[in-house]
């Protein structure tokens, strides 16, 4: 049975997903980083090791080194390790913010994989999630798996109840949420929306998991200034007018 190794704040809730341990460290979206899109989200690490200098180990460092490098041409894929004997397989992808560059989804893809290698060190599975990419790896295939298990979730505070903010707030998820494909952004004057799925999802798979996503984001964070609820295989994120600045610019163009 895995445990939790949490800090938590009144805004911050942390979620167990399976095997993982979600560890969430600071709240960078804070910080005032030139890159937010390399800024740290949330990380969790399955309980199990494996031994070093094993067939496994050498098939996960293969696999690394095969997210950085389709990194630079492709803003999701995933890859499958074949080992010479069944448990040594590993499974792993990744998925970058539908508007980082080329560049900027290897850059992001290169700084996850070194963060998650340093949080889950020899653990069998990790999963991170930068502001602009995601990387997960496990020796279970989840690869083309739908999964709307909440991993993480933030919600700002609740500064005074404003109708119009929130009216526009919930157009803004409405759209979302009507919206089709797999990255999509909408806004209506101060408010900003964000949804993705990860790469491996169908049309109607993607549909499915923003769904519940927009339901849970709008019923846990209620009248919130911001919201992120991150999902297995999908997230959403809103921000108001009120949100801190550095908030807003989810994606760290
Ligand atoms: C993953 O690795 C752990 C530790 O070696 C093992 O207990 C577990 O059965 C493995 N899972 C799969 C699906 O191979
Ligand atoms: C995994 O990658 C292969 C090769 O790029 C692709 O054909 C396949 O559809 C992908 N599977 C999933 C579940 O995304």
């Amino acid at each position: 049975m895995a445990t939790t190794k949490t800090k938590t704040t009144s805004t911050t809730s942390l979620l167990l997903l399976f095997s993982f341990i979600i560890v969430f460290l600071s709240i960078p979206s804070f910080s005032s980083s030139s890159s937010s899109t390399d800024s740290f989200v949330f990380g969790g690490c399955a309980q199990q090791k494996y031994t070093p200098s094993s067939a496994y180990e050498s098939n996960l460092n293969s696999l690394l080194t095969s997210l950085v490098n389709s990194a630079t041409y492709s803003s999701y894929n995933n890859f499958t390790i074949m080992g010479s004997s069944p448990q040594d397989v590993v499974y792993g992808l990744y998925q970058c913010c539908g508007d980082l560059s080329m560049p900027d989804c290897a850059t992001c893809v290169a700084r996850a994989v070194t963060q998650v290698g340093g949080l889950c060190y020899q653990a069998c599975g990790g999963a991170l999630q930068l502001q602009g990419c995601y990387v997960k790896y496990d020796n279970a295939t989840f690869l083309g798996v739908e999964d709307k298990t909440v991993v993480f979730k933030k919600c700002g505070p609740s500064v005074g109840y404003e109708p119009d903010a929130m009216g526009r707030r919930d157009a803004v998820l409405q759209g979302l949420m009507t919206a089709s494909g797999p990255y999509r952004v909408g806004g209506a004057g101060d408010v900003q929306g964000l949804a993705q799925c990860v790469g491996d999802l169908s049309a109607g798979e993607c549909q499915d998991c923003l769904v519940q996503a927009i339901g849970r984001l709008k019923s846990d964070c209620g009248t919130a200034d911001y919201g992120d609820m991150f999902l297995g295989k999908c997230y959403v994120r809103y921000s108001t007018g009120k949100a801190p600045n550095s908030y807003k610019d989810h994606s760290g163009k």
